[in-house]
């Protein structure tokens, strides 16, 4: 009966090697080359957006940038809702990514792939990826999955880390 409780060694080898295969998958070093490419759109004006772009670079993401004088006008194209706008405004694999939102979550998107537009991190929080400010502290913020007419909170963060 025992065999009955236990799973056989033979399923105990492929469950650590699918084990082991999810947490490559979620390996923040995830490679280069399976991640799309992200084309931000910016005020050339702007700091923080560079600050983000420099962020989203180093940590593996192939990045194109666009630089406009008014972002405002491709955030109504692309559905960001008014509430959640920040600076600059992204696109990769299909969704749209606005403000300063962690290159972490943009990759648990592409993982998951939920059906929204896209994730946004609303203005600027102190402390988000591009908007760090020596001897402010960090400031928790919410990143918000949304589509039109929804939204939900898909992380919580307070600078780099998920909280
Ligand atoms: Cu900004
Ligand atoms: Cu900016």
């Amino acid at each position: 009966m025992a065999s009955k409780l236990f799973p056989s060694r033979r399923g105990l080898v492929i469950g650590a090697a699918q084990a082991a295969a999810a947490l490559a998958l979620w390996r923040p070093s995830i490679a280069a080359e399976t991640l799309p490419k992200i084309i931000v759109t910016r005020d050339p004006n702007c700091g923080c957006c560079g600050n983000w772009v420099a962020h989203v670079r180093a940590a593996g993401l192939t990045v194109e940038v666009v630089e406009v004088p008014d972002v405002a006008p491709l955030k109504a194209r692309l559905g960001v809702p008014d509430a959640l706008a920040s600076c600059h405004t992204a696109e990769i694999g299909g969704y749209v990514v606005e403000g300063h939102v962690p290159a972490a979550a943009i990759k648990r998107l592409l993982i998951e792939r939920p059906r929204v537009t896209g994730l946004a991190v609303a203005g600027m929080p102190v402390g988000s990826p591009g908007m760090e400010v020596p001897g402010q502290v960090p400031q928790d913020y919410e990143v918000i999955a949304f589509s039109a007419g929804a939204q939900q909170v898909f992380a919580r963060y307070r600078g780099l880390q998920q909280v």
